[in-house]
């Protein structure tokens, strides 16, 4: 099955595009996660309960999300995975298939959830609005945040991995994350990824890298 989903002309779908030319509709998958979500918080979080906490903020929408993973420090395999989101309807549906996906089968390991690729929560979604890629991987970003903190409290500092920001363009001083956060929007060609960030405008000799990360975060969140 694919992530992707088929797009109709207007504004009739559950979600349109920005310049409501076309839509999308949710899957009826994604409504149940969204009507009722599972592993999410409503209340106070007692943080003392877990031992891998994680939090990301979104910069395409503002929209932040947290989790809370209890993991078995024998067998490092995630018995609870809890969050919390102020995001839309396709970050909760994303988040709330992760936490079951990570949590079912007696939990995977903190390897094995750092494998899990953001296109297998849309697919087994069945599929998002192209325009909502960007929120279902929101909890991809939140869960290796939480296992690095977990990796951080159990002082395994060598399985720690940052994913620190890379100037690409000195010029316009686009980074990495800037285009991986264009990509994320739909903009999946050199000519797109330049109207959204100026990369290369006054510098063109960064455009073979700019091709090759537009290449890398395509498969990564597209397949
Ligand atoms: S629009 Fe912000 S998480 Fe979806």
């Amino acid at each position: 099955m694919s992530h992707k989903q088929d797009s109709i002309k207007g504004t009739k779908g559950d979600v349109s595009s920005h310049d409501k030319t076309k839509s999308w509709f949710y899957s009826d998958i994604v409504k149940d996660h969204f009507f009722n979500p599972k592993n999410f918080l409503l209340n106070e979080v007692d943080e003392s309960q877990y031992n891998g906490i994680g939090k990301v903020g979104s910069p395409a929408c503002g929209d932040e999300l947290r989790v809370w993973l209890k993991v078995d420090k024998e067998t490092e395999k995630i018995q609870e995975f809890k969050w919390k989101t102020f995001g839309c309807g396709s970050a909760i549906a994303s988040t709330s298939m992760a936490s079951v996906m990570i949590t079912e089968n007696d939990g995977m390991t903190l390897t094995e959830a750092r494998k899990l690729k953001p296109q297998l929560i849309m697919e087994r979604l069945g599929g998002l609005p192209q325009r909502k890629f960007h929120c279902s991987v929101l909890c991809d970003k939140a869960l290796r945040d939480a296992i690095n903190d977990y990796y951080r409290r159990t002082e395994q500092f060598d399985k720690v991995v940052v994913e620190a920001s890379r100037i690409i363009d000195p010029v316009s001083k686009v980074t990495d994350h800037d285009i991986e956060e264009a990509v994320l929007e739909g903009a999946t060609t050199l000519e797109k990824v330049q109207q959204k960030t100026k990369v290369g405008t006054g510098n063109p000799s960064c455009l073979p890298a700019v091709e090759e990360l537009i290449r890398f975060y395509k498969e990564k969140y597209f397949g």
